[in-house]
């Protein structure tokens, strides 16, 4: 992308958003809900999101919350083995997707599945194939922490040949390995975040503990972010914008077991467009990774909405009503100059 004074992008979706609930959703959704036209709700609440009733009452309180702007929340149900085909087909037009996660792997997935036995699965991952419902996957292992994702990519193959007309969404992936992965079975996806296409482990834990760059999956060696910015920055049909924004409140990142996740929400259109101009890549994939690719992917027509963003410096708040964002106090190229909607 040539050096601009502005940069326009239309739609922008977000396919892995945390926007938590109660005050937390008050306090941060209009962080996405202001610049993003929708984005896919993770359901890694307390209780987990689990029935058609959680999935209406979750939304009504999200559009509750978001007030005056426009965005869809595309809702997702938290897997779990047991469900059976008359359930989803119940719930099938409340939802975009089930999201799974391996049990404890993360934030709030105690309840997620345990060992991984396609014929255990089954029954529920062939009843979303006919149904059309794609599987959302956060794929880590229990096993030593940086090599996680890579031993996941075997359960991923597995399941992308077992369920061929399935759809897989590799999440938030971190690796060269699951990028390699995405050209071997046409039915497996990925989203990648803004802040594994920015970091390595070495912003994390090189110098000074960074908690607020803490996540999971943590982020990964040079080679790996380069893996990752080849595929995104050459909007590569099958990866997407997943930020992962996942919030937590500031005494429970600036503590002594700090929990996992970088808030990215807000910043996230600006870091993106600097990204792609210094990568010199061109606009037009900025848009297809931000909105495109998704639109194609999961078959969705998001609302109208036009972002402005000029090119002037721009001071990241310390704080977003509670929550540190990535990169706080720090000066980026790009600000958001105007949101029209319609
Ligand atoms: C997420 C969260 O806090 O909900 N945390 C994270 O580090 N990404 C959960 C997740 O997506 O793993
Ligand atoms: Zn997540």
């Amino acid at each position: 992308m040539p050096s601009t004074n502005q940069v326009i992008l239309n739609a922008p979706l977000d396919m892995h958003l945390h926007l938590r609930d109660g005050e937390m959703l008050d306090n941060i959704v209009n962080g996405s809900a202001h610049t993003f036209s929708g984005a896919i709700i993770m359901p890694n609440l307390v209780p987990p999101v689990t029935t058609k009733e959680a999935v209406i009452a979750y939304k009504e309180r999200i559009m509750h919350a978001i007030g005056d702007e426009k965005f869809t929340p595309y809702m997702t149900l938290f897997f779990k083995p047991s469900y059976d085909k008359a359930f989803l087909e119940s719930v099938r037009d409340d939802i975009t997707a089930l999201k799974l996660y391996p049990a404890g792997i993360t934030t709030n997935s105690e309840g997620g599945v345990s060992g991984f036995d396609v014929e255990e699965l089954r029954p529920a991952l062939s009843a979303m194939s006919e149904l059309n419902l794609p599987l959302c996957v956060h794929g880590e292992t229990n096993g030593f922490v940086m090599d996680r994702e890579a031993e996941f990519v075997s359960i991923y193959e597995e399941l992308a040949a077992a369920f061929p007309d399935l759809k897989i969404i590799m999440e938030h992936i971190t690796t060269k390995e699951s990028v390699a992965a995405l050209d071997k079975f046409k039915n497996l996806y990925a989203t990648i975040t803004i802040h594994h296409l920015l970091i390595t482990l070495d912003d994390v834990a090189g110098g000074m503990l960074q908690p607020h760059l803490f996540c999971k999956p943590i982020a990964k060696r040079p080679e790996d972010r380069e893996a990752l910015l080849k595929v995104a920055l050459a909007a590569h049909p099958k990866v997407m914008f997943g930020s992962d924004s996942a919030p937590h409140p500031k005494h429970a990142k600036e503590s002594c077991g700090c929990a996992a996740g970088v808030f990215t929400a807000p910043v996230a259109l600006q870091l993106l467009t600097e990204l792609f101009e210094k990568n010199d890549a061109s606009l037009e994939n900025l848009q297809a990774f931000v909105s495109g690719n998704a639109q194609h992917i999961y078959g969705v027509t998001p609302l109208s909405k036009t972002v402005t963003l000029e090119k002037k410096p721009f001071k990241i708040p310390s704080d977003y009503n509670g929550v540190v964002p990535m990169y706080a106090n720090e000066e980026i190229a790009y600000s958001i100059q105007e949101v029209k909607n319609g």
